[in-house]
């Protein structure tokens, strides 16, 4: 079984050395926030919205959000992907918009209750590498949210043929969940119901499956990702 800190190690060398997925290390936000951008415009509630994000990477996502007009917190355990975004948002000019800290999502977080009107979890749960972990974030995602509140879940998929494969080469301890065959990161992939149960203390707002075509080992396979709107 993977331990916590063999997973962070594991995560610094990709921020690091980035391989296994280039995306993260890409300064264009994920289509998915976008749309999760464009839902909360139709309902008209961007005016000086406060957010936060969980696992923010080398920060492409929260940057692109404060140049939107938001305020972000976002945070991530590697000290590597934090201290590159804090470069990427001062070369972008919002650093006064977006505040990035080092901070491990299962830990709790430095932040007041009931502070943000919403949150990102933009392929971050999925790599937390315990269930108690997992719902310790999710369970302090409901903290800091305002009531009514809004929480992106994008997260990838059993349907995702890449991950499946994954599955059944390289079984990790869990459910749907597998060891990379070359790092030996930890990855959760989900089914819908367990989603459902998972956030149940939650209302599911708006939902979509992205479908797409992703690059691994410069091989393209299909992805069904979900994009999920909870409501605290
Ligand atoms: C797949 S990447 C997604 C990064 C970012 N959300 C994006 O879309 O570019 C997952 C991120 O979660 C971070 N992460 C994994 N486990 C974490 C934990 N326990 N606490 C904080 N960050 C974590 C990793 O360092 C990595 O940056």
């Amino acid at each position: 079984m993977i331990t916590h800190a063999d997973q962070q190690k594991i995560w610094e060398e990709e921020h690091k050395n980035p391989y296994v997925l280039l995306p993260m290390d890409s300064n264009d936000e994920s289509s998915g926030v976008s749309l999760f951008w464009d839902w909360l415009k139709s309902k008209g509630e961007t005016k000086s919205l406060r957010g936060v994000e969980m696992g923010c990477g080398k920060g492409r996502n929260s940057i692109w959000l404060a140049k939107q007009g938001t305020n972000m917190r976002a945070f991530d355990f590697s000290s590597i992907a934090i201290d590159e975004a804090q470069k990427r948002a001062a070369i972008v000019g919002v650093e006064n918009d977006v505040r990035f800290i080092v901070q491990d999502a299962t830990k709790t977080w430095p932040f007041e209750n009931e502070s943000f009107d919403f949150a990102i979890d933009c392929f971050a749960s999925t790599d937390i590498e315990s269930t108690d972990g997992r719902s310790f974030a999710r369970d302090e995602f409901l903290r800091v949210l305002k009531p009514g509140g809004y929480l992106l879940v994008y997260t990838l998929s059993t349907d995702d043929e890449f991950h499946k494969e994954m599955l059944e080469k390289s079984p990790a301890h869990e459910k749907n969940a597998f060891l990379h065959p070359t790092t030996g990161k930890f990855e959760k992939i989900f089914d819908r119901a367990e989603l459902m149960n998972f956030y149940k203390k939650w209302k599911v707002v708006e939902e979509k499956r992205i479908a797409k075509v992703a690059k691994f080992f410069g091989e393209d396979y299909n992805c069904k990702h979900f994009w999920i709107i909870f409501q605290k």
